[in-house]
């Protein structure tokens, strides 16, 4: 059996708290691999532990637990220099990640230490991508990381890939012969670093008795196939994708698809659910901190879009849902989610109907049991499941990787 981890909705559904407690509490047996398999460092997770919050961007969450072996396939679009950037900043924080198959002893301010193998195969991030991405993308919204730019290049079969950051300056120079000198200086300059965590033989052999969790970035309505096209991210969120670019094929995979308790997206393109100001988009916004990790820019807020979520479910192969944030929601007097849209015959106008569930008005917070919850809370949980005709096995009550409860699995 193998796990996926995959967005339902804009991405910052907090796929990288659910990862952390999947492989920490949830699942009652070691994960051996965690694999990321698309996006770049356009994603920003933030995951809380143990009282210390850690933001990652690139690397698997699975670095945060000990003794994981984690692994960037190529279905991600790789910045070297961002790369070095977050392996310092865990190291500054306490977590040491090894190249794959690394034995030294650790330091002693080390408090956790997980291994991390890059594909060769993944697109490069340079200079250049992430200049474009700034001059030509304002319109959706980017997060100006370079990441379209860069699996544009890919598609066009021009790319630089992790294994060409490995050739010889001479090597390089005949393969690249037009390359910038910006992005020739990056490749020097990351080389000797890149190279630990390049293992040209690596196969991604998994044995029989062995577990894959797959961790996805951003969300199905950013999928660039099946999302609100242009209005994407460049890489599928579906975790179809995994099989891909990781070339393995899970007889069993459990797909846990994760949708906040509302709706949220950052950067342009439609929302139908959003609510532009007044005193509910204001909560939703504060009590949920709902500022980009990765940008810092104010999320757009709206109410849970049942339609859109079954949609999603349906096109990720969805085995059980993971709601988060319901805490979010403890002040509010009444809750709304959109149960029908309709399309007006012959223009481009939608109507759109809501359920209105009354607030419970009382906090929720770090509850870790469903019969702690508020009757009225598990009215809307078990609303929201009849609906999607799908579970929701994992409820998130705060940020931390212990705020959680945990159902029998559905
Ligand atoms: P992308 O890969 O960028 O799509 O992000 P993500 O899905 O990993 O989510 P991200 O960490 O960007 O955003 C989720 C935010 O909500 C983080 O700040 C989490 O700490 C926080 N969070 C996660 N679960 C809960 C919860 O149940 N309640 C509250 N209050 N905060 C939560
Ligand atoms: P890009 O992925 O930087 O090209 O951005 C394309 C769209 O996806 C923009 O609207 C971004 O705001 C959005 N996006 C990309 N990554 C994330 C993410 O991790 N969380 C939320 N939105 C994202
Ligand atoms: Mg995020």
């Amino acid at each position: 059996m193998d796990y996926a981890v995959v967005g339902l909705q804009w991405g910052d559904e907090g796929k990288g708290k659910i990862v952390d407690c999947l492989i920490n509490h949830a699942l009652p047996f070691k994960v051996d691999y965690v694999v990321r398999f698309n996006g770049g460092n356009n994603a920003g997770h933030t995951i809380v532990k143990n009282g210390k919050t850690y933001k990652l961007s690139l690397i698997p969450s699975g670095v945060l637990t000990e003794n994981t072996t984690n692994y960037i396939s190529r279905g991600v679009a790789f910045d070297p220099l961002h790369f070095i950037k977050e392996l310092t900043y865990l190291r500054e924080n306490g977590v040491e990640v090894r190249p794959y198959l690394s034995f030294d002893n650790p330091a002693s301010d080390v408090h956790t230490t997980s291994y991390l193998h890059v594909d060769m195969g993944c697109p490069v991030i340079t200079p250049v991508h992430r200049y474009v991405d700034e001059m030509e993308n304002k319109s959706i919204g980017t997060t100006c990381r370079g990441i379209g730019p860069a699996y544009s290049d890919y598609y066009a079969r021009r790319a630089i890939r992790v294994e060409d950051l490995l050739l010889t300056d001479e090597a390089f120079e005949d393969k690249f012969p037009d390359c910038s000198e910006a992005t020739f200086s990056m490749v020097r300059d990351v080389r000797d670093k890149i190279r630990p965590y390049v293992d040209p033989y690596f196969n991604f052999n998994v044995y029989e008795d062995e577990r894959v969790l797959f961790e996805g970035a951003q969300g199905m309505m950013l999928d660039v196939f099946h999302g609100t096209y242009p209005y994407v991210t460049s890489s599928p969120a579906n975790p179809a994708f995994a099989s891909v670019v990781t070339g393995y094929h899970p007889k069993n995979l459990t797909t846990i698809g994760v949708t906040k308790a509302y709706a949220t997206r950052v950067g342009s393109g439609p929302f139908y659910t959003e609510l532009t100001e007044g005193p509910v988009a204001e909560t939703l916004g504060s009590v949920g901190q709902e500022f980009g990790t990765v940008t810092g820019r104010k999320r757009r807020v709206g109410w849970l879009d049942l339609c859109q979520l079954r949609q999603s479910s349906k096109i990720a192969g969805t085995t059980t849902l993971a709601l988060t944030k319901l805490d979010v929601l403890d002040t509010l007097r009444e809750i709304k989610v959109c149960t029908q849209v309709t399309k007006h015959l012959g223009s481009d106008e939608y109507d759109f109907n809501y359920m209105t569930f009354p607030g419970w008005r009382t906090s929720t917070k770090n509850m870790t049991s469903w019969e702690q919850l508020p009757p009225l809370a598990k009215e809307y949980v078990e609303f929201i499941e009849r609906f999607v005709g799908i579970g929701i096995s994992i409820i998130s009550t705060g940020p931390s990787s212990e705020s959680v409860i945990l159902r029998p699995w559905r």
